[in-house]
């Protein structure tokens, strides 16, 4: 996520049909190439607009918000945070079906947690919550600890000091055409096609 402006759509790292049954085609496309799409575009226009911004990478927006004229800081935090989000979201999903929570992660989320299952259950609990949250996200905080969260709008977990390692989108958008209103069902499914790999990979860079 280093890139600058102006900012460019990342491929997914798998094929659109991947992830397929858990995720359809058409709901990983429109959130893929219409709704993350549509992000970097709008985030584009802005910094054309304004030039100040022009030399900082996604991250660094977010990291730095004082840096952004107050005019338009909504506006940018809101595109950056949803390139950043869905990023992270689908580089942590997998194509290989029934993956298993492992290494480090595994490790971190037995220290807080004691069993997968109460972690699981926290998941479920953020994503029936009457906030409506639009995404849960496993962090780990400045003392090594995990914390699990619910945030809403593009809104990151950089702000509260906690580095994002597992990121699900639970917004309307990521499973309605498939699921409807079972979001608890999307959520089920989704747990077995994670990428620990990745989260173990972001756990190490920290
Ligand atoms: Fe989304």
């Amino acid at each position: 996520m280093n890139n600058k402006y102006p900012y460019k759509v990342k491929s997914l790292p798998y094929q659109i049909v991947s992830l397929e049954p858990i995720i359809d085609k058409t709901t990983l496309s429109i959130h893929h190439d219409k709704i993350y799409l549509n992000y970097v575009e709008k985030l584009n226009l802005l910094i054309k607009e304004n030039k100040c911004l022009e030399n900082y990478t996604i991250e660094e927006l977010i990291y730095n918000p004082y840096l952004i004229p107050p005019t338009i800081i909504n506006k940018v935090l809101y595109y950056a945070g949803g390139i950043y989000n869905h990023e992270l979201y689908f580089d942590n999903l997998s194509p290989t079906k029934n993956t298993q929570i492992n290494g480090l992660f595994k490790d971190k989320i037995l220290e807080e947690y004691k069993t997968i299952e109460n972690y699981q259950e926290t998941l479920f609990n953020i994503a029936s919550s009457p906030i409506n949250y639009h995404w849960i996200i496993t962090t780990i905080n400045n003392k090594n600890k995990i914390e699990t969260i619910g945030l809403k709008d593009n809104d990151t977990s950089i702000p509260l000091n906690l580095y994002p390692l597992l990121v699900i989108d639970i917004t309307e958008h990521a499973y309605f055409i498939k699921y409807h209103n079972h979001k608890d069902h999307y959520l089920k499914n989704l747990l077995t096609i994670i990428n620990y790999d990745v989260i173990n990979e972001r756990l190490k860079k920290i």
